[in-house]
């Protein structure tokens, strides 16, 4: 081999991750349990005999760290270092690795990697160590599945560049839309001392290809506004540099009056000069203290928050005065297109908050630098748990893009329900806009693959917390890990994300593995069930988003209407008499959206108004539909709490109890959402349920 195996010394590594390893919760789907089928258990100690490394880096050693700690616990011994034509495991770089050929490699790019199982050897390795650490983790999870080593042959490229995770964490501790305690960042106004969380988060993501986290909330408030300043950077450095040794690029949102609200600069015009300088010294400053900082992340004129608007610029001028900040030092520029007007009046039939991204930013295609890119929301609305695709995707076409996903349940059970959400994020993903003809997919546009000259990628806003279990719920564990896999690889089916969690965190007993996985893909229907019918979205709660209010944001100025009344529901937003949103979709789905008759029911009162005695393809009238779906709903969750009791000694009794806890606490909450909703659109229709049940 080219260079000589670089010797690292086997650490004790009960000292590398003092709580990995301690707890099942906290371990999510790096437990690392004891191979158990002896013959397999054989075939690895007698492989894995030894581990030579090839190529140096931060990165890299944090992988043999990985591979040495992930063996231990599994095979139960730490593979020695090898030498030159030693059997064992070749780690390391391709173009350190002489038996690699050229076919070998051949198609994997910059983060992807390859297992090759050759000449009695297992080879690790990519064109960069982030390949590498990816290709450590992928080979962990081989193991775990207890994987025969002559099947031990992947190659494997990330699809999206820009793998993300958002934190919405203040430094005042609080998370905002956080279900999972507080954050492990931040408390009282600075930063928290437990840096071995805040490492063993980054071994989480990484394990699962996440290649940039934004450190804070987008909504920036007084201390926020300050990590940029000397005050924090040297704080800030030093997550990024935790972040470094797994690959992850450190990101940071930013208020857009920063130079006013910091006292510097009357104004934060884009257009004015001091501006700008301003902007540019804060980006020297960073990069003197981040070398390899990513950028910033941006909510402006949204909700609140400043913007461009204020100086009559628009949003390609207020982005690329960033951008051109950023750019001499490599940065990027995330710009969030979630701007619509949070005041309307809800008499006003025809403003409407589904055209407002949309119509911010389509006429600004093409207009923004090419380190800027769009984040856009899955949907037109807000993470609910039912929504179009926002017709931006389809529709730009010259613009960099970025897909944002809600991780965290805030509408959708706020990890008290179990609401898995990878099936959601599939069809998001799979959805075709038709800009270029058929097969024009989100997951090609995201990946450059659409319009190769732009480049993007997946953003998801952070599920967990200072909780021992990382996600509140022990089985949102699940989506975070799921949201990883599909921002490496959007092809990957929802069931087999799904069986591969349950086996990496819980066990491979059929019988677990088919309960829970049953439980989770089952789990969004159920919980679209028993709350807001066929994509109208709302009816909860103002502010906090949790339990059933039909009216709750009807009469508000947020811009979020069913339109009930005694007659039907539905929001009118065809092109000829409703609002025209769906007149923004290309003329494949602007004609399905557009008529009743065709229209995918579970979106149908999204776009349309429909009569509580309209007929639904099942022969249902709308009223039945929604008397029946929310006692299916309901049913379906008592049936998970059966399934799950009958785990009991299948799994750890802490798991199987706070799990039972928490079904227990959605069937009394799914109870209420079915009662509370049921009830209003009888009281509203005067319509009777068929079935006679009862309805209050
Ligand atoms: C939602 C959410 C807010 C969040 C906002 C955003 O409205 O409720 O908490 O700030 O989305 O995405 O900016």
């Amino acid at each position: 081999m080219k260079k000589g195996a670089v010797t690292f010394i086997v650490m004790n590594t009960a000292m590398i991750y003092p709580k990995f390893g301690e707890n099942p919760s906290y371990d999510c789907w790096l437990a690392y349990r004891r191979v158990e089928n002896p013959e397999v258990l054989k075939e690895y100690t007698d492989t894995f005999s030894g581990i030579s490394v090839h190529g140096e880096s931060v990165v890299l050693e944090t992988a043999l760290k990985e591979l040495r700690y992930g063996l231990s616990k599994m095979l139960g011994t730490v593979p020695g270092t090898a030498g030159d034509g030693e059997s064992g495991i070749v780690l390391g770089l391709c173009s350190e690795i002489d038996i690699l050929s050229e076919d070998d490699v051949s198609g994997i790019e910059d983060e992807g990697y390859i297992i090759r199982n050759k000449k009695g050897r297992v080879i690790i390795s990519g064109r960069t160590d982030k390949g590498v650490l990816y290709g450590v983790f992928s080979f962990l999870r081989l193991i775990q599945l207890e994987t025969p080593v002559k099947e031990m042959n992947v190659a494997k490229n990330p699809a999206n560049r820009y793998r993300m995770v958002n934190q919405w964490d203040n430094m005042d501790g609080t998370i905002e839309r956080g279900y999972a305690g507080k954050s492990i960042f931040y408390r009282d106004n600075t930063f928290t001392e437990d840096k071995q969380r805040v490492r063993d988060y980054a071994r989480l993501l990484a394990s699962v290809g996440i290649n940039g986290i934004v450190l804070n909330n987008v909504n920036v408030h007084y201390h926020e506004t300050r990590l940029i300043t000397k005050q924090y950077l040297p704080e800030v450095a030093k997550i990024a540099d935790i972040f470094r040794e797994y690959g992850i690029t450190v990101f940071l949102s930013i208020n857009f009056a920063g130079p006013v609200e910091l006292g510097d600069l009357p104004t934060a015009d884009p257009l004015d000069e001091r501006v700008q300088k301003w902007w540019y010294d804060r980006a020297e400053e960073i990069y003197s203290f981040i070398p390899d900082f990513g950028g910033f992340l941006v909510k402006a004129d949204s909700e609140f928050r400043p913007g461009p608007f204020t100086y009559g610029r628009n949003h390609a001028e207020g982005a690329n005065m960033l951008a051109s900040a950023l750019k001499p030092f490599g940065g990027v520029v995330i710009w969030r297109c979630f701007v619509y007007n949070c005041r309307q009046d809800w008499r006003d039939r025809k403003t409407d908050r589904a055209n407002a991204a949309y119509d911010n930013f389509m006429p600004l295609d093409g207009q923004f630098m090419d380190n800027v890119i769009l984040q856009i929301k899955n949907g037109p609305m807000d993470f609910q748990v039912r929504e179009p695709v926002l017709p931006l995707f389809g529709g730009l076409k010259e613009t960099n893009q970025m897909l944002e996903l809600q991780i965290t349940q805030e509408y959708t059970g706020q990890q008290k329900h179990i609401c898995y959400l990878v099936p959601q994020w599939k069809e998001v993903l799979d959805f075709d806009t038709y800009s270029e003809g058929k097969g024009s997919t989100v997951k090609r546009i995201i990946a450059g693959k659409l319009y190769p000259q732009k480049h993007g990628g997946i953003a998801g806003v952070s599920n967990i917390g200072s909780d021992l279990n990382w996600t509140g719920h022990v089985l949102a564990q699940a989506n975070l890990y799921g949201y990883g896999c599909l921002a490496f690889d959007p092809d990957k089916s929802a069931e087999e994300i799904t069986e591969e969690w349950v086996r990496l965190t819980f066990s491979s007993h059929p019988y677990v593995v088919k309960t829970i996985s049953d439980i989770l893909l089952k789990s969004w229907r159920t919980y679209e069930n028993y709350t807001s019918p066929l994509g109208i979205g709302w009816m909860v709660n103002p502010d906090h988003h949790y339990g059933p209010n039909v009216d709750g944001y009807e009469y508000s100025h947020w811009g979020t209407y069913h339109r009930a009344d005694c007659f039907g529901i539905g929001v009118d937003r065809t092109v000829e008499k409703g609002t025209g949103y769906a007149g923004r979709y290309h003329k494949e789905n602007a004609d399905l959206y557009n008529n009743m008759e065709t229209c995918p029911e579970e979106l149908l009162l999204f776009f349309h108004y429909v009569p509580y005695n309209y007929r639904l393809k099942s022969g249902k009238t709308l009223i039945q539909h929604i008397y029946d779906t929310h006692f299916e709903g309901v049913e379906q969750v008592e049936k998970f709490k059966e399934q799950w009791l009958s785990l009991r000694n299948l799994i750890d009794a802490d798991r199987f109890e706070h799990v039972l806890e928490r079904l227990e606490i959605q069937l009394r909450d799914a109870i209420e959402w079915r009662d509370v909703v049921n009830s209003y659109f009888y009281r509203k229709s005067g319509i009777p349920d068929e079935k006679g049940r009862t309805i209050y």
